[in-house]
């Protein structure tokens, strides 16, 4: 088996201009949407990541026609017209977490699904009870089967809206909930949604096909059902749609760190200032300079010389709060302050299997009963780290870029399920950073 690594020379301030792709947790949840559509679709933005393409696996291996149109723009065309299986392979659904959203797009295309429980990132217990209770709300009756009692079976006769109040905000459930209902009999009503620019993008993307949500982006999300998604020039029209995926502003948050950490000076395009406003206070907090240039979609962020970084409490929080998916990297900025900050997880049970790793480097970072304090005036200094999970590779990233020497990160699949051209984006600015 040849197993990849990054090796980062560390000690390289970041400094030029870095463009952000599409959204991940965006694109796997538009791209099974395509499943509830009744004409072809294209989609741009699209982010050149593992996680799109094992999406893109599954939905070629029911039958849809994918074509890559524009490289550089992420641009594709989609068709689910020939689409007539209802069976999600098993090795798919469990390597990525995104697959639970093929049980919502397949539930509400044929009233009938059948998925693995999902894989993906090891962050602890990761149930699925939410997305089961709205399918089920809706008029579907769901089963466990399999030897490991771990494939969801779905069956509806017919979907019928009703009021969905979720037990806990949870991203995944409220786009399940989106997905399985807009196509179904009458309103639904979902109550304490989640709130995240994706679940916004995935409204939008479904109103320009046709379909009636509103309230995307709070905590009361209408969706009255509709017939058909044949997109919004018209029943039938054979007009070719182009949908553009929001920019990934966790990818964006991880820019921003980096160019922090390294006390360098970058401008960061192709981002939406009001998506990243909690990391953007949070830096600030630190002493971390960001100017949003709303005109230009871009964040200018940079260290003033001589300026001491301070430390920072953080409590992840849902959307607007601050992003459990930025945790990690923060922990390694924080190590850079003058005093201890605290963390407090409230997402993850298991989101700092990072800490391990940081350790080896020289961090000073206690693990508490929810969260951990991080120690400031840390020098870290390079070594062979892990990439435990997707945003603790990219904290071994911007660890290594801090670091004095040498580090090389293992395990560098789970970086790449969700950066798109990481390497390149940080060479462009500076960081001496290959994969081997
Ligand atoms: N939860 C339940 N029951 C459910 C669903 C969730 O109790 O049925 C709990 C979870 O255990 C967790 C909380 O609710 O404590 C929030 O989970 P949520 O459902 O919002 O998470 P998710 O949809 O599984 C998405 C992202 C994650 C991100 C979280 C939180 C995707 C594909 N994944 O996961 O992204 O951490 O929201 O923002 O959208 C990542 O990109 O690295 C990543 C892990």
């Amino acid at each position: 088996m040849i197993t990849e690594k990054f090796v980062i020379q560390g000690g390289y301030p970041l400094k030029g201009d870095i463009f952000v792709s599409g959204a991940k947790n965006s694109a796997v949840a538009i791209l099974p949407a395509v499943l509830l559509l009744d004409v072809p679709c294209t989609i741009e933005n699209i982010p050149d990541i593992n996680d799109v393409k094992i999406c893109m696996k599954i939905l070629k291996g029911l039958g849809a026609e994918i074509r890559l149109l524009n490289q550089k723009t992420g641009k594709y065309f989609v068709s689910c017209g020939r689409v007539t299986d209802y069976y999600v392979p098993y090795e798919e659904a469990k390597t990525m977490r995104a697959s639970y959203y093929f049980l919502g797009a397949l539930l509400g295309r044929c009233h009938k699904a059948r998925a693995a429980m999902p894989g993906g990132c090891p962050l602890g217990e990761r149930p699925i009870d939410q997305h089961l209770k709205a399918f089920e709300l809706l008029g579907a009756k769901s089963t466990l089967s399999g030897s490991r009692r771990d494939i969801v079976e779905l069956s509806a006769e017919i979907l019928t809206g009703t009021v969905i109040t979720m037990d806990v905000v949870s991203v995944g459930a409220t786009m399940n909930a989106i997905l399985a209902s807009v196509k179904a009999k009458g309103t639904t009503i979902i109550e304490n949604a989640a709130k995240e620019p994706h679940i916004v993008d995935l409204a939008n993307f479904l109103n320009y096909m046709g379909a009636q949500i509103q309230g995307a982006g709070t905590d009361t999300i209408k969706i009255k059902g509709v017939r058909r998604l044949a997109g919004n020039a018209g029943e039938g029209s054979t007009v070719d749609y182009c949908y553009s995926v929001v920019p990934d502003q966790i990818e964006a948050g991880t820019f921003m760190v980096a160019a922090a950490a390294t006390r360098g000076d970058v401008f960061i395009h192709g981002v939406i200032p009001k998506h990243l406003e909690a990391i953007t206070a949070k830096l600030r907090d630190i002493g971390v300079t960001v100017e949003e240039l709303n005109d230009e979609e871009a964040v200018h962020v940079f260290v003033e010389p001589g300026k001491v970084l301070h430390a920072s409490n953080i409590r992840t929080e849902p959307y607007p709060g601050f992003p459990t998916d930025m945790q990690p990297q923060m922990a390694v900025l924080l190590t850079l302050a003058d005093d201890a900050s605290v963390i407090t997880e409230n997402i993850w049970e298991d989101r700092f299997r990072y800490v391990k790793e940081l350790r080896k480097m020289g961090a000073k970072i206690d693990i508490t009963q929810n969260g951990a304090i991080v120690h400031g005036n840390s020098h870290l200094t390079g070594t062979e780290v892990n990439a435990c999970d997707l945003r603790a590779g990219a904290a071994m990233i911007i660890a290594g870029l801090i670091a004095e020497g040498e580090t090389t990160i293992t395990d560098i699949f789970h970086v790449e399920r969700g950066y798109s051209d990481i390497v390149g984006k940080l060479s462009g600015t500076g960081a001496k950073i290959k994969k081997i």
